[in-house]
């Protein structure tokens, strides 16, 4: 698979301030030049497919076609058992247009309490990222991670961003809401994506 070198310009391909903080965070230890999407002018395209991996890819060659740069997309989400997977792919939809989270988990909250899903322990859910690597010639690779835990109510912590203070990794006493964030990166979905993705396409030095 080809390689990235250090100093090489990518493209994050995410219009999402609190995914574009976390993984300019994770790419800066490998001496990866991270530009936004959004910097760049690029168009936020419409997510039409059904999968994490089908929107991530098709925000990746977007972006790494009209900029001529190798481009990093994540699509990810929050699917929760009692839910049939839901929100999933429409996580960012249940925010509305003014992306409002607190709105977001209360809709998860009372959806939930229809469900009668609040008895016991908390409800089992888990996020599932989706990291692309797309090349300006259309060649594109996919790396999922996943992270499981239980959601709590009410939210607590007001660290993170969208759904991160309603979620209680397993094992974990904190919610992503209230933990540090090099704490959440060390066990969450995108964390676990961005090994993979390392792995298999950066050179560079290991932090
Ligand atoms: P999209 O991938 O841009 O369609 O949006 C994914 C949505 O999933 C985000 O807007 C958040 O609501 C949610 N999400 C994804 N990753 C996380 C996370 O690490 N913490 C909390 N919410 C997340």
């Amino acid at each position: 698979m080809r390689r990235l070198l250090p100093g090489t310009r990518l493209v994050v391909a995410s219009h999402n301030p609190g995914k574009l903080r976390e993984i300019a965070d994770l790419v800066q230890p490998y001496g990866l030049d991270a530009v936004s999407a959004g910097s760049l002018g690029l168009p936020e395209p419409e997510e039409t497919e059904t999968t994490f991996a089908g929107n991530a890819q098709l925000k990746a060659v977007a972006a790494a076609t009209a900029s001529g740069l190798p481009a990093l997309s994540d699509d990810s989400g929050l699917e929760i058992e009692a839910l049939g997977g839901r929100p999933g792919i429409h996580s960012a939809r249940w925010a509305g247009p003014g992306r409002d989270f607190s709105l977001a988990m209360q809709r998860v909250a009372d959806e939930l309490e229809t469900a009668g899903a609040w008895s016991g322990p908390g409800p089992r859910a888990n996020f599932t990222c989706a990291l692309s690597l797309a090349w300006p010639d259309g060649e594109a690779h996919i790396f999922e991670g996943k992270v499981f835990g239980r959601l709590v109510w009410p939210p607590r912590g007001d660290r993170g961003f969208g759904y991160d203070p309603m979620f209680l990794a397993d094992g974990e006493s904190l919610t992503f809401g209230e933990m540090d964030p090099a704490d959440k990166h060390a066990i969450s979905h995108r964390a676990r994506a961005f090994a993979l993705f390392v792995d298999a396409c950066v050179d560079g030095r290991q932090p």
